[in-house]
């Protein structure tokens, strides 16, 4: 008798998780079933597990979380197809096995760029024509800004910008828009898209490729947050900002943690956690999906990275900072799969 959260936002957009296909079965799937109309993968499509070696494909795992999309009727977003984490080094690799960034020679240096590009090109083309039916969002490049630049376009310095510059990014949203299905949209995915002068180098890189024809339909704001921060002001500011761009904003892998960074001290167990921290966050909830309604014309979906406080990757955060012991709760439903404070707030 818990009401749906997918149904309380059905008029604004879409309410998503992130899930292994570990999850599609038991209460997972059962929350997922009730409260979310979109998933995405939070690990199994990206390319160290789809093309582990050249050639290799493995989609094994990505399939079951496609079967469970199709089978219950949710939208399927896809989680990435270019990342620098995540990638197995074959990538990066020259014919005699090399480190491509290492290369002085000029001319073997073009060289290496175009094998890179090709491999782009071919791990794009053969996911998104395998999926082409079953996604309507994908992360076509992810993490493209770094958050200290070294570089005065705050580009991030990943193997891919060193080999190719930006025309990794070009290459695979050309490949991916070639394939893709007609209403596909694709999105340039990244963290911290709130603050300066991180949004901004993201907004310039855009602005540029857009110019140049590069087919983006819109702007993934992980918005891996925090109680305290970003501000509202700067999250509005920042979906108004790229909306001006003629683009989609989708709020792609949210999640509310209780600690500031880095996430220390932290709570030891969920049991520890005081009535006060979850109304903290309980009002934290509250500003934001008040704010996601109010620009509901701007944002087409907004994804939890995780369904419950039983799992999430801001676990193994909060223990790399506490000497192995730490637990973070950043979600509407608690490890128990019973809702907190917070999904009242978002449901009233
Ligand atoms: O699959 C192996 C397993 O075989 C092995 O025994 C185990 C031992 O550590 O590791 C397993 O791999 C882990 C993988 O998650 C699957 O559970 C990796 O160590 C671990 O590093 C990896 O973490 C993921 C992380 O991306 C990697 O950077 C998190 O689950 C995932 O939530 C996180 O997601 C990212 C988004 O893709 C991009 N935005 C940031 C977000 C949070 O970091």
């Amino acid at each position: 008798d818990v009401p749906e959260l997918d149904k309380r936002y059905e008029n604004s957009f879409d309410i998503g998780a992130a899930v292994e296909p570990s999850q599609l079965e038991g209460k997972d799937a059962a929350m997922l079933k009730h409260h979310y109309n979109s998933i995405v993968a939070e690990n199994a499509m990206k390319p160290i597990n789809i093309q582990p070696e050249e050639g290799r494909f493995n989609f094994e795992e990505a399939d079951k979380i496609v079967k469970f999309a199709k089978e219950n009727n949710m939208e399927l977003r896809f989680h990435t197809l270019i990342w620098h984490s995540q990638v197995p080094d074959w990538f990066f690799l020259d014919k005699d096995g090399n480190k491509m960034i290492d290369e002085k020679d000029p001319k073997q240096r073009e060289k290496n760029k175009k094998l890179l590009l090709k491999r782009v090109e071919t791990h794009v083309k053969t996911v998104v024509k395998r999926y082409k039916n079953d996604v309507a969002s994908w992360d076509v490049v992810n993490e493209t800004i770094d958050d200290n630049p070294q570089n005065s376009r705050g580009l991030r310095e990943s193997p891919w910008y060193q080999i190719t510059g930006t025309d990794y990014i070009k290459v695979a949203f050309e490949t991916a828009n070639r394939h893709a299905g007609k209403n596909a949209k694709l999105y340039i995915n990244d963290y911290n898209t709130e603050v300066e002068p991180k949004r901004t180098h993201l907004y310039n890189l855009i602005k540029d490729l857009l110019a140049q024809g590069v087919p983006i339909d819109g702007v993934g704001h992980q918005a891996h947050i925090q109680i305290g921060w970003p501000s509202i002001q700067e999250t509005r500011d920042s979906i108004n900002m790229f909306a001006g761009l003629g683009l989609d904003n989708q709020i792609t892998e949210l999640d509310v943690s209780l600690y500031g960074w880095p996430p220390r001290p932290a709570f030891k167990t969920y049991e520890e956690i005081p009535d006060e921290v979850f109304k903290a966050q309980a009002d934290r909830y509250n500003e934001l999906f008040e704010l996601y309604e109010e620009l509901d014309d701007k944002i087409s979906s907004v994804t939890f990275w995780g369904i419950t406080d039983n799992h999430t990757w801001l676990d193994d955060r909060a223990r790399e900072y506490n000497d192995g012991v730490g637990k973070d709760a950043p979600f509407v439903f608690g490890p128990d799969y019973k809702v907190k404070p917070a999904f009242w707030a978002i449901i009233d």
